[in-house]
């Protein structure tokens, strides 16, 4: 009997000795995995060390805002928002400045699909650099030449056409331009505007769409940088369709620290009363 709680004894002070010794590694390894994989940063050919509110990559779908999932294809980062697929040219943490360019307008200035420029309301902006560019498709060969303004030909799904721009008014082309059948909308900067309208030629153009623009993303960054000096990683939880702070032990609305340790101290009582319960058994 003496014998029986002397070794018992000892036992539990091992056991304390290993607890105590073994709390980094341990905890590392119970950490919860959205905690762990929202650590990690994007990196993509010259875009680097991408974090909340993106995801993509070795960044899960929870750890970023639905809609900014970025791609990493042949070493550029690319972002769909709805049909249309984008180069992510830059992205800015300080002006939360995404810039980005068409994809189908990268060669090209007759696209196979036409579509609109779009964003994404409450969570993507244009910024006040934004300039909109209107290029027109299937117009009346023999457009009127105006300053400002170019005609193209286009061949699309082998029908040949017509294409127009201008990047000036367009209050004397009205009745020209109704004959189109379709057009475009593409935003450029400012600056690149200013040079198309001093040399309208397509091979500006396509620099203008290629120097791509700027979309102003709004999502919870005070949440974040609470969450943030707080130990946790940021994300987003498609349950609550909010933001979610996801702390070492789980998720949270926006702070790690709620008494932690209290909890840890509980945690840790909890398991050395397990372990001594087993120790006792097979003892
Ligand atoms: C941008 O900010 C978020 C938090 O707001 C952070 O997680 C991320 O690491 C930052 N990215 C860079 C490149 O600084
Ligand atoms: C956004 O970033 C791009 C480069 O990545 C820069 O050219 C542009 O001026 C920035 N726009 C704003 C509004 O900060
Ligand atoms: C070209 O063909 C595709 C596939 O049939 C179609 O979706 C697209 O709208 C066509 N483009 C134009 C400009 O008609
Ligand atoms: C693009 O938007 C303009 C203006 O809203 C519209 O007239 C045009 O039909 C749209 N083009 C396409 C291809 O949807
Ligand atoms: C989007 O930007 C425009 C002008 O840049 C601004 O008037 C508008 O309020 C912004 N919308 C949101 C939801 O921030
Ligand atoms: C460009 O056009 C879109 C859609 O028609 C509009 O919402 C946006 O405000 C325009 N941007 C600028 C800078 O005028
Ligand atoms: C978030 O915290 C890490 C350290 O845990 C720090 O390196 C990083 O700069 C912080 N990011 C922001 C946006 O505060």
């Amino acid at each position: 009997m003496e014998m029986q709680h002397h070794l018992f004894a000892t036992r539990f002070i091992i056991f304390l000795i290993i607890t105590f010794v073994h709390v980094p590694s341990s905890a590392f390894a119970n950490d919860d995995e959205r905690y762990v994989n929202c650590g990690n940063l994007f990196d993509c050919g010259d875009i680097k060390g991408v974090g909340y509110p993106f995801s993509g990559s070795n960044r899960p779908d929870y750890c970023g805002y639905p809609g900014l999932k970025l791609e990493c294809s042949d070493q550029d980062p690319e972002i769909t928002i709805q049909k249309l697929t984008y180069k992510v040219l830059g992205i800015d943490n300080q002006s939360r400045n995404l810039s980005v360019a068409r994809k189908d307008y990268a060669e090209n200035i007759c696209p196979t699909l036409l579509l609109n420029t779009t964003w994404i309301p409450n969570l993507l902006n244009y910024t006040s650099d934004d300039r909109n560019i209107t290029i027109y498709y299937g117009c009346l060969a023999g457009a009127p030449s105006f300053a400002n303004s170019f005609q193209f030909p286009c061949t699309i799904n082998t029908t040949a056409m017509t294409g127009y721009f201008t990047a000036g008014s367009t209050s004397n082309l009205i009745s020209y331009l109704a004959s189109c059948k379709d057009n475009v909308e593409v935003p450029v900067r400012q600056s690149a505007l200013e040079k198309i309208l001093s040399t309208p030629t397509e091979t500006q153009l396509l620099g203008g769409l290629k120097e791509g623009f700027d979309f102003v993303w709004s999502a919870d960054d005070s949440l974040c940088e609470t969450c943030n000096s707080s130990g946790g990683q940021c994300g987003y939880s498609q349950t609550t369709a909010a933001f979610s702070c996801y702390c070492k032990d789980g998720p949270r609305e926006s702070s790690c620290q709620q008494s932690p340790s209290m909890s840890s101290c509980l945690l840790l009582l909890f398991s050395a009363g397990v372990t001594l319960e087993v120790n006792r058994k097979t003892a």
